[in-house]
């Protein structure tokens, strides 16, 4: 397998992620819930639309950026929250923060992460905070005010896991044993965990997540990683939750996991500055509809009141451009980014990130559309 400097498309990132990876991590990245229905479904959304380009037009110097929750970026897009990054290499999610700060976009942190928020925030990037209220409210409190501190510049509340889905190559290769305590249980897994030496050198020498450093229980300190699947259970972020987080925090605030427009004119009418249309790439209730699909509907019931985001199967940047013309003002990054990071750590992403920017700016001048703001559904049809 090739360096990730020689990574034609981010299918190619994919594979080298697969080679390098035990399998019980490359699954935990890859795959989805149930009968990965629907995340299938994000990546063929996209097929479903042929674009209609003006050809023969004369262009000016590409515009490509957007602001978003008050943050300008050089191009639409932001790496999406990633829980457990660390497991993917050792460079985790500083390094992907750095590549998207050089590439002149934001990060959004998860809060299932092994990097101190404020250390994050100083790579430089336009950070957002995932917020899951794991520890409950006095621990959830912490978490924003130091976020406040840290110059976040805004968070991301995500509704759509009341409880974990239910993925079933996770299941079946033992994740829960391997982030587990019992040693007797884990030694089934590690013949596959043997088989990729590269991995287990760079992750014995990076920071092992046992907590999580975002997540501190006043009187009990940072929640422990095995906690995590009941914690979650125990603290849904619920609309009634919404109001409590707008009065703590004074910055912009998005709803992570919208499908519908019920849900859309809720996170409006709770004061949400944005919503993002999401599945959680395909992770949480199967058979839902693929990410942009739903788009639609969110952006009508929307009506302007607040900022529309999408993220859900983008491998290329020609999917940016379809979000975006179908009314999104910008998509988040998941696998595409997190590929990278898997692949070959902070260059990994360095690599994904340059691929989708030249997809896009490429896709815009053959589209004969000189900036993204004007993209319209006049841009697309439906197969
Ligand atoms: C390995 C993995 C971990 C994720 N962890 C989180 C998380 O901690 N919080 C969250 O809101 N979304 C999480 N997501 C969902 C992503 O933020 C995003 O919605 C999704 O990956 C987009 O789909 P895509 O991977 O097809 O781009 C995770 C996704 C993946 C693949």
């Amino acid at each position: 397998m090739g360096k990730v400097g020689e990574a034609v498309n981010i299918a190619d990132l994919r594979a080298m992620a697969r080679a390098r990876l035990p399998r019980v991590v490359f699954d935990y990245l890859d795959g989805g819930a149930e009968d990965e229905c629907t995340l299938r479904d994000n990546v063929r959304a996209f097929r479903r639309w042929n674009f209609r380009p003006r050809h023969g037009v004369k262009l000016p110097a590409l515009d490509l950026s957007a602001t978003v929750m008050g943050q300008t970026l050089a191009w639409p897009a932001m790496t999406a929250p990633i829980g457990y990054s660390g497991l993917m290499h050792r460079d985790g999610e500083k390094g992907a923060g750095r590549a998207a700060a050089r590439a002149g976009i934001a990060s959004v942190l998860s809060t299932i992460s092994g990097a101190r928020l404020e250390d994050m925030a100083a790579t430089g990037v336009p950070l957002f905070m995932q917020i899951y209220l794991l520890g409950g409210r006095a621990a959830g409190e912490a978490t924003i005010a130091r976020a406040q501190g840290a110059g976040v510049k805004g968070l991301f509340l995500t509704i759509d896991t009341p409880v974990g889905g239910l993925r079933e190559r996770d299941v079946r290769n033992g994740l829960a044993q391997l982030l587990g305590r019992d040693l007797v249980a884990k030694a089934r897994y590690l013949p596959d965990i043997l088989a990729h030496p590269g991995w287990v050198a760079d992750y014995l020498l990076g920071a092992r997540m046992s907590h999580l450093p975002n997540v501190v229980i006043p009187g009990q300190g940072p929640l422990p990683l095995i906690d995590v699947a009941s914690a979650l259970q125990r603290s849904v972020v619920r609309w009634d939750d919404l109001p409590w987080i707008r009065a703590q925090w004074k910055g912009p605030i998005a709803i992570k996991g919208v499908l519908t427009g019920e849900d859309a004119r809720r996170a409006i009418d709770g004061g949400a500055d944005a919503v993002v249309v999401s599945n959680h790439g395909g992770r949480q209730l199967d058979g839902v509809a693929a990410g942009l699909d739903a788009l639609p509907e969110v952006v009508a019931a929307a009506g302007g009141q607040c900022e529309v985001l999408m993220d859900g199967g983008i491998r290329r940047g020609g999917d940016i451009v379809k979000a975006l013309a179908l009314g999104a003002r910008a998509v988040l990054l998941g696998r595409a980014s997190a590929y990278g990071l898997a692949a070959g750590g902070e260059q990994g992403v360095d690599r994904a990130l340059a691929i989708l920017q030249a997809d896009l700016t490429r896709t815009m001048m053959l589209l004969g559309c000189a900036s993204v703001a004007q993209l319209g559904a006049t841009h697309l049809e439906r197969r």
